[in-house]
Protein backbone atom coordinates (compact mmCIF):
# COMPACT_ATOMS: atom_id res chain seq x y z
CA UNK A 1 0.00 0.00 0.00
CA UNK A 2 1.13 3.24 -0.93
CA UNK A 3 1.49 6.42 1.78
CA UNK A 4 -0.37 8.95 2.35
CA UNK A 5 1.49 12.11 1.24
CA UNK A 6 1.71 15.15 3.17
CA UNK A 7 1.21 17.93 1.06
CA UNK A 8 2.97 20.84 2.19
CA UNK A 9 1.08 23.76 0.07
CA UNK A 10 -2.05 22.23 1.62
CA UNK A 11 -0.93 23.22 5.81
CA UNK A 12 1.19 26.44 4.66
CA UNK A 13 -2.36 27.85 2.97
CA UNK A 14 -4.14 27.31 6.50
CA UNK A 15 -1.16 28.81 8.83
CA UNK A 16 -1.42 31.54 6.55
CA UNK A 17 -4.66 32.07 6.39
CA UNK A 18 -5.23 31.97 10.50
CA UNK A 19 -1.82 34.43 10.29
CA UNK A 20 -4.01 36.89 8.27
CA UNK A 21 -7.16 36.69 10.42
CA UNK A 22 -5.30 37.38 13.06
CA UNK A 23 -3.14 40.12 11.94
CA UNK A 24 -6.46 41.42 10.93
CA UNK A 25 -8.00 41.13 14.52
CA UNK A 26 -4.84 42.96 15.27
CA UNK A 27 -5.05 45.84 13.01
CA UNK A 28 -8.95 46.38 12.75
CA UNK A 29 -9.11 46.12 17.06
CA UNK A 30 -6.19 47.21 18.23
CA UNK A 31 -4.55 49.35 15.64
CA UNK A 32 -1.75 46.98 15.52
CA UNK A 33 0.03 45.98 12.08
CA UNK A 34 2.62 43.36 12.91
CA UNK A 35 6.02 44.21 11.47
CA UNK A 36 8.72 42.01 10.23
CA UNK A 37 12.77 43.44 9.83
CA UNK A 38 14.91 40.34 8.13
CA UNK A 39 18.36 41.16 8.23
CA UNK A 40 20.41 39.83 5.51
CA UNK A 41 24.10 40.62 5.22
CA UNK A 42 25.80 39.95 1.79
CA UNK A 43 24.58 38.02 -1.20
CA UNK A 44 24.32 34.40 -0.69
CA UNK A 45 21.93 33.54 -3.30
CA UNK A 46 19.38 30.97 -1.62
CA UNK A 47 19.37 33.27 1.18
CA UNK A 48 18.12 36.40 -0.99
CA UNK A 49 15.13 33.55 -2.35
CA UNK A 50 14.21 32.87 1.41
CA UNK A 51 14.45 36.28 2.33
CA UNK A 52 12.37 37.36 -0.86
CA UNK A 53 9.83 34.50 -0.02
CA UNK A 54 9.23 36.10 3.67
CA UNK A 55 8.93 39.55 2.43
CA UNK A 56 6.22 38.38 -0.05
CA UNK A 57 4.17 36.35 2.18
CA UNK A 58 4.23 39.81 4.53
CA UNK A 59 2.64 41.73 2.15
CA UNK A 60 -0.16 38.98 1.26
CA UNK A 61 -0.99 38.79 4.48
CA UNK A 62 -0.80 42.52 5.44
CA UNK A 63 1.94 41.91 7.75
CA UNK A 64 4.84 45.07 7.61
CA UNK A 65 8.18 43.73 6.14
CA UNK A 66 10.91 45.75 6.56
CA UNK A 67 14.59 44.00 4.34
CA UNK A 68 18.06 45.39 5.75
CA UNK A 69 20.18 44.41 3.85
CA UNK A 70 23.78 45.02 4.90
CA UNK A 71 27.32 44.89 2.84
CA UNK A 72 29.21 41.43 2.88
CA UNK A 73 32.11 43.12 4.80
CA UNK A 74 29.72 44.56 7.30
CA UNK A 75 31.40 44.22 11.10
CA UNK A 76 29.68 42.45 14.14
CA UNK A 77 29.38 46.09 15.98
CA UNK A 78 27.80 47.73 12.92
CA UNK A 79 25.36 44.48 13.18
CA UNK A 80 25.01 44.65 16.63
CA UNK A 81 24.02 48.23 16.09
CA UNK A 82 21.57 47.72 13.67
CA UNK A 83 19.67 45.12 15.85
CA UNK A 84 19.92 47.69 19.23
CA UNK A 85 17.74 49.60 16.80
CA UNK A 86 15.31 47.24 15.87
CA UNK A 87 15.13 46.14 19.15
CA UNK A 88 14.02 49.58 20.07
CA UNK A 89 11.45 50.44 16.96
CA UNK A 90 7.97 50.24 17.92
CA UNK A 91 6.65 48.93 14.68
CA UNK A 92 8.94 46.10 14.55
CA UNK A 93 7.28 43.13 16.35
CA UNK A 94 9.69 40.19 14.83
CA UNK A 95 13.60 40.18 13.82
CA UNK A 96 15.37 37.76 12.18
CA UNK A 97 19.00 37.60 10.96
CA UNK A 98 18.88 35.80 8.01
CA UNK A 99 21.41 32.74 8.36
CA UNK A 100 24.14 31.98 7.13
CA UNK A 101 26.32 34.92 8.24
CA UNK A 102 29.45 35.31 6.08
CA UNK A 103 32.76 34.15 7.02
CA UNK A 104 34.27 37.02 9.17
CA UNK A 105 31.21 37.21 11.26
CA UNK A 106 30.02 33.72 11.33
CA UNK A 107 32.24 33.00 14.31
CA UNK A 108 29.99 35.49 16.44
CA UNK A 109 26.76 33.75 15.06
CA UNK A 110 25.42 33.27 19.00
CA UNK A 111 26.48 36.69 20.49
CA UNK A 112 24.51 38.46 17.23
CA UNK A 113 21.40 36.31 17.53
CA UNK A 114 21.59 36.67 21.57
CA UNK A 115 21.45 40.22 20.97
CA UNK A 116 17.84 40.17 19.69
CA UNK A 117 15.07 40.83 21.76
CA UNK A 118 13.29 37.33 22.93
CA UNK A 119 10.12 39.21 22.75
CA UNK A 120 11.36 39.84 19.05
CA UNK A 121 12.89 36.18 18.10
CA UNK A 122 10.69 35.18 15.59
CA UNK A 123 13.26 32.23 14.68
CA UNK A 124 12.70 31.11 18.26
CA UNK A 125 16.61 30.72 18.10
CA UNK A 126 17.35 33.11 21.57
CA UNK A 127 18.67 30.92 24.67
CA UNK A 128 15.31 32.69 26.44
CA UNK A 129 13.02 31.16 24.43
CA UNK A 130 15.13 27.76 24.15
CA UNK A 131 14.70 27.78 27.92
CA UNK A 132 10.87 28.74 27.36
CA UNK A 133 10.43 25.94 24.81
CA UNK A 134 12.21 23.36 27.40
CA UNK A 135 9.98 23.95 30.32
CA UNK A 136 7.11 24.18 28.78
CA UNK A 137 6.30 27.97 28.85
CA UNK A 138 4.89 29.96 26.71
CA UNK A 139 7.84 31.95 24.19
CA UNK A 140 8.66 31.86 20.37
CA UNK A 141 9.10 28.36 18.80
CA UNK A 142 11.38 27.52 15.56
CA UNK A 143 9.53 27.81 12.38
CA UNK A 144 10.02 24.33 10.84
CA UNK A 145 9.56 22.19 13.98
CA UNK A 146 6.51 23.93 15.02
CA UNK A 147 5.01 23.64 11.22
CA UNK A 148 6.00 19.56 11.31
CA UNK A 149 4.10 19.35 14.78
CA UNK A 150 1.27 21.39 13.59
CA UNK A 151 1.26 19.49 10.40
CA UNK A 152 0.74 15.96 12.39
CA UNK A 153 -1.65 16.91 14.31
CA UNK A 154 -3.85 18.93 11.18
CA UNK A 155 -3.53 15.36 9.70
CA UNK A 156 -4.74 13.53 12.19
CA UNK A 157 -1.45 11.85 13.15
CA UNK A 158 -1.38 10.68 16.60
CA UNK A 159 1.15 11.88 19.04
CA UNK A 160 -0.11 10.88 22.05
CA UNK A 161 1.76 8.01 23.98
CA UNK A 162 3.82 7.09 20.29
CA UNK A 163 7.50 5.73 19.22
CA UNK A 164 9.33 9.04 17.84
CA UNK A 165 12.46 9.09 16.48
CA UNK A 166 14.14 12.20 15.09
CA UNK A 167 17.50 11.36 13.05
CA UNK A 168 18.99 14.61 13.70
CA UNK A 169 20.39 17.11 16.80
CA UNK A 170 20.98 20.29 15.20
CA UNK A 171 19.85 23.14 17.25
CA UNK A 172 17.33 24.46 14.55
CA UNK A 173 15.49 21.13 14.01
CA UNK A 174 16.35 18.74 15.55
CA UNK A 175 16.57 19.63 19.27
CA UNK A 176 13.33 21.68 19.05
CA UNK A 177 11.17 18.95 17.90
CA UNK A 178 12.63 16.48 20.47
CA UNK A 179 10.80 19.12 23.26
CA UNK A 180 7.57 19.77 21.09
CA UNK A 181 7.01 16.20 20.61
CA UNK A 182 7.80 15.37 23.78
CA UNK A 183 5.06 18.34 25.26
CA UNK A 184 2.91 16.21 23.36
CA UNK A 185 3.65 13.07 25.12
CA UNK A 186 5.48 11.12 22.70
CA UNK A 187 8.20 8.95 23.73
CA UNK A 188 11.27 10.69 21.85
CA UNK A 189 14.58 9.30 20.48
CA UNK A 190 17.34 11.60 19.28
CA UNK A 191 19.83 10.04 16.58
CA UNK A 192 22.84 11.46 15.00
CA UNK A 193 26.24 10.59 13.96
CA UNK A 194 27.51 8.57 16.80
CA UNK A 195 24.24 6.53 17.16
CA UNK A 196 25.02 2.64 17.15
CA UNK A 197 22.19 0.81 15.07
CA UNK A 198 20.47 3.85 13.88
CA UNK A 199 18.35 1.94 11.65
CA UNK A 200 16.84 -0.69 14.58
CA UNK A 201 15.72 2.32 16.26
CA UNK A 202 14.65 4.29 13.29
CA UNK A 203 12.48 1.37 12.57
CA UNK A 204 10.65 1.29 16.06
CA UNK A 205 9.39 4.77 15.12
CA UNK A 206 5.67 5.27 14.88
CA UNK A 207 6.98 9.06 13.69
CA UNK A 208 10.16 9.37 11.76
CA UNK A 209 11.38 12.49 11.69
CA UNK A 210 14.34 12.94 9.33
CA UNK A 211 16.68 16.23 9.53
CA UNK A 212 20.09 15.15 8.93
CA UNK A 213 21.44 16.56 5.75
CA UNK A 214 22.49 14.05 3.49
CA UNK A 215 20.18 13.14 0.11
CA UNK A 216 18.11 10.09 0.97
CA UNK A 217 19.21 8.53 3.80
CA UNK A 218 16.49 7.28 5.12
CA UNK A 219 15.67 3.98 2.67
CA UNK A 220 12.52 1.64 2.91
CA UNK A 221 14.14 -0.88 5.70
CA UNK A 222 14.51 1.77 8.52
CA UNK A 223 10.78 2.14 8.39
CA UNK A 224 8.37 0.38 10.09
CA UNK A 225 5.01 -0.32 8.09
CA UNK A 226 2.82 2.40 8.43
CA UNK A 227 4.67 5.16 9.91
CA UNK A 228 4.56 9.24 9.22
CA UNK A 229 8.13 10.12 8.20
CA UNK A 230 8.61 13.62 8.08
CA UNK A 231 11.42 14.77 5.73
CA UNK A 232 12.97 17.62 6.68
CA UNK A 233 15.82 17.52 4.80
CA UNK A 234 16.60 19.72 1.26
CA UNK A 235 19.80 18.16 -0.49
CA UNK A 236 20.55 19.89 -4.19
CA UNK A 237 21.99 17.07 -5.93
CA UNK A 238 21.95 18.60 -9.76
CA UNK A 239 21.55 22.24 -10.66
CA UNK A 240 17.60 21.60 -10.81
CA UNK A 241 17.09 18.06 -8.72
CA UNK A 242 16.58 18.86 -5.18
CA UNK A 243 15.77 15.60 -3.07
CA UNK A 244 14.93 14.95 0.78
CA UNK A 245 16.75 12.96 3.60
CA UNK A 246 13.99 10.06 3.18
CA UNK A 247 14.51 7.89 0.19
CA UNK A 248 10.83 8.86 -1.36
CA UNK A 249 10.16 6.56 -3.72
CA UNK A 250 10.60 3.63 -1.67
CA UNK A 251 9.65 4.97 1.63
CA UNK A 252 6.58 5.62 0.32
CA UNK A 253 5.59 1.85 -0.33
CA UNK A 254 6.07 1.54 3.50
CA UNK A 255 5.27 4.73 5.18
CA UNK A 256 1.56 5.38 6.22
CA UNK A 257 1.83 9.06 5.48
CA UNK A 258 5.05 10.91 3.88
CA UNK A 259 6.38 14.76 3.23
CA UNK A 260 7.54 14.84 0.00
CA UNK A 261 10.64 17.06 -0.92
CA UNK A 262 9.99 19.41 -2.67
CA UNK A 263 6.34 20.72 -1.64
CA UNK A 264 6.48 19.36 1.68
CA UNK A 265 8.63 20.77 4.96
CA UNK A 266 10.13 23.51 3.06
CA UNK A 267 6.77 25.07 2.33
CA UNK A 268 6.03 25.69 5.84
CA UNK A 269 8.50 27.67 7.39
CA UNK A 270 7.59 30.93 5.44
CA UNK A 271 4.09 29.91 6.64
CA UNK A 272 5.12 29.28 10.24
CA UNK A 273 7.34 32.51 10.67
CA UNK A 274 3.94 34.48 9.29
CA UNK A 275 2.59 32.90 12.56
CA UNK A 276 5.18 34.17 14.87
CA UNK A 277 5.48 36.90 13.79
CA UNK A 278 1.92 37.49 14.65
CA UNK A 279 2.12 35.53 17.92
CA UNK A 280 5.46 38.01 18.79
CA UNK A 281 2.88 41.14 17.85
CA UNK A 282 0.10 39.55 20.06
CA UNK A 283 2.08 39.11 23.21
CA UNK A 284 3.85 42.78 23.17
CA UNK A 285 0.43 44.39 23.13
CA UNK A 286 -0.19 42.37 26.70
N1 LIG B 1 18.63 30.09 7.03
C1 LIG B 1 18.09 28.89 6.70
N2 LIG B 1 17.06 28.59 7.54
C2 LIG B 1 16.95 29.62 8.40
C3 LIG B 1 16.07 29.90 9.48
O1 LIG B 1 15.17 29.13 9.83
N3 LIG B 1 16.28 31.09 10.11
C4 LIG B 1 17.26 31.94 9.76
N4 LIG B 1 17.38 33.06 10.46
N5 LIG B 1 18.10 31.72 8.76
C5 LIG B 1 17.94 30.56 8.07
Amino acid sequence: MSARILEGSVFARQFRDDAGRRAGVLRETYGITPGLAVIIVGSNPASEVYVRNKHKACEELGIYSEVIAMPEETTKEQLLARIDELNLNPRIHGILVQLPLPDQIAAHEAEILNRIDPAKDVDGFHPVNVGRLVTGEPGLVPCTPAGCIRMLELAGVPLDGQRAVVIGRSNIVGKPMLHLLLAKNATVTICHSHTRNLASIAREADILVAAVGRPRFVTADMVKPGAAVVDVGINRIAPKKLVGDVDFESVREVAGAITPVPGGVGLLTVAMLMQNVVQAAEMQRK
